[in-house]
């Protein structure tokens, strides 16, 4: 296979939703499609928690797999399939955002009974400011839903994109019982059992006219159906990959993903008309993915994966290029040259090391701490740097230290590899050797840093909590001194010693920049 084949086959997509759409349950189908999994359980098993700290932690036992399940890949069709898991709890949507990243299509799921929900809108915002193409499965169609077309005004209204049922349910007032696959306008109607849903569901197929259909569906339900096609036909908007592409229609695909109702037709479609790795803004112009110098970026960064040894892993997106285990690379923030070893590839419950990776693919690095999120390794004659990686203005503040000074060494490693990890953003003060400043998007954050750095590090620490809500850098990392009108702002220094003001409300930013009209303040911190 030549790397342009190998490049057009990969689908490399994240499953995003409001928890308790079915994202696990979804998740958990389609590897058992793809074979990744024998058993149905696999992925449940490390679900993330949605609204406890003591849920994280339980989860957190499950590490392992938590961890290996946060990419997955399998072959299915001939496409190579690279799952990117995103974590459901809103305090952690900066990890999922930065996931999102990393993937060239979403699949957002909605439960039918529910519609378009909070923290799907919140993900939906971000994939369709990155114009990242969205398809739509409305699951658990299994048990009594909204109505098809209130849906499809749903997400016009919430989202602001149309829609394009590639199926469409079976049934009147909400209850239903199979799927009408438009394309082929053939009918799959579930036998429901009584075993509460949880038994994938005995399908029987055929067209409409065919007795098998007609002998289990009420002439009522047949000529509504009917009705619903004509006016979808005539009114609806037809497929088009380039509207897809853009961003402004979603193809929309009815099913139960617990039920295993649809699911595999979903998939199927969905890989045919998911897109392949695109081309990718950089700095210095588009990288295609054709192109034969390697680039890629780091996404995410996992600590303490085997807390006996401390190892990180920094997840890499291949944008170009042919990746070959060991190969040296520009580490394009540090100017340093860093040799990519042992990389691995993950199976829902092993890893594996990998020998080459193409365009769209993920792989984990074994990181000695030299790459942070966000980074860009790419090839020393032609240095790129991939920029339009979100960073998220820090809200909450706190003062930390451990509790015991004798734990000091412990105490610094941790919260320097959490803040690499991405976790928290770390400031520290002039002649304060003890304490660091803390910056957090989400108070669980601070809960999970205190869970960690006891748990890995071994490390009691006391938080204080600090009134300021946001931060300025500036352009220049112009000093203190030069500036006017700073009395109410603390002056913290972060990991790159740039100054950073942190102030107590956006007010108070507001003036301080009038006051300074000269500087260019920002939210978040300079790119290199
Ligand atoms: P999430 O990752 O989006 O948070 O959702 P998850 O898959 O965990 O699903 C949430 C709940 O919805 C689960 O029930 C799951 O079994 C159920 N579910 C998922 N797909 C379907 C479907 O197609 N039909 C129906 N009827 N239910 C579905 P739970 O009670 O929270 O967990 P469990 O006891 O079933 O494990």
């Amino acid at each position: 296979m030549t790397v342009l084949d190998e490049i057009k086959r990969r689908r490399t997509f994240a499953i995003i939703s409001h928890p308790d759409a079915g994202k696990t349950t979804l998740t958990e189908k389609l590897l058992l499609y793809g074979g990744a999994i024998h058993l149905a359980g696999s992925v449940k098993a490390r679900k993330t928690s949605r609204y406890a700290v003591s849920d994280w932690m339980e989860i957190e036992k499950q590490r392992g797999i938590s961890v290996t399940s946060s990419v997955l890949n399998f072959d299915y069709n001939g496409c190579r399939v690279n799952i990117l898991d995103t974590p459901g709890h809103a305090d952690f949507s900066e990890d999922t955002y930065r996931t999102l990243m990393a993937v060239d299509s979403a699949v957002m799921v909605i439960d039918v009974a529910k519609g378009v929900e909070a923290q799907t809108k919140k993900l939906f915002k971000v994939c369709s400011s990155r114009g990242i193409p969205i398809f739509t499965f409305v699951n658990k169609i299994d048990h009594f839903g909204k109505n098809p077309f209130d849906l499809m005004a749903d997400i016009e209204d919430v989202l602001g994109i149309r829609s394009c049922p590639m199926n469409w349910p079976i049934g009147i007032n909400g209850n239903y019982t199979g799927i009408f696959d438009r394309e082929t306008e053939i009918a799959h109607l579930f036998i429901k059992d009584n075993a509460h849903g949880t038994k994938k569901l005995e399908v029987v197929s055929g067209k409409l006219t065919d007795e098998a259909i007609t002998s289990r569906l009420d002439p009522d339900i047949i000529s509504s159906l009917k009705d619903d096609l004509e006016l979808l036909d005539e009114a609806g908007d037809p497929f088009d990959a380039q509207r897809v592409a853009s961003g402004e229609l979603t193809p929309m695909f009815f099913g139960s993903a617990m039920t295993n109702f649809g699911v595999e037709p979903f998939l199927k479609k969905f890989l045919e008309l998911a897109p392949p790795p695109m081309e990718r803004k950089t700095l210095e112009g588009s990288v295609s993915p054709e192109n034969p110098a390697f680039s890629g970026f780091v996404f995410k960064i996992q600590a303490n994966m085997d807390p006996k040894h401390h190892d990180r892993i920094a997840f890499m997106r291949i944008c170009s290029g042919v990746f070959e285990k060991g190969m040296s690379v520009l580490h394009r923030q540090s100017g340093k040259m860093i040799r990519l070893s042992q990389p691995q590839q993950f199976l829902a419950t092993e890893r594996t090391t990998v020998e080459k990776a193409y365009p769209g693919d993920i792989i984990g690095i074994f990181d000695t701490g030299e790459l942070g999120v966000g980074d860009t390794v790419c090839d020393k004659k032609h240095p790129v740097t991939f920029s339009d990686f979100p960073v998220f203005p820090p809200e909450l503040f706190g003062r930390l230290s451990p509790v015991s000074s004798m734990k000091r060494k412990q105490f610094l490693r941790g919260v320097g590899q959490l803040a690499q990890e991405g976790a928290i953003q770390v400031y520290s003060q002039p002649y304060i050797m003890e304490s660091f400043i803390i910056g957090a998007v989400g108070q669980l954050q601070f809960e999970v840093l205190k869970y960690r750095l006891q748990k890995e590090y071994n490390v009691d620490v006391r938080l204080e909590q600090l009134p300021y809500t946001t931060a300025r850098w500036t352009e220049n990392n112009t000093p203190s001194e030069d500036l006017v009108g700073i009395d109410n702002a603390l002056v913290v220094y972060d990991v790159k010693k740039r100054p950073v003001y942190l102030l107590p409300n956006e007010w108070q930013a507001g003036w301080l920049i009038e006051r300074n009209p000269k500087v260019k303040f920002l939210e978040t911190p300079p790119i290199i």
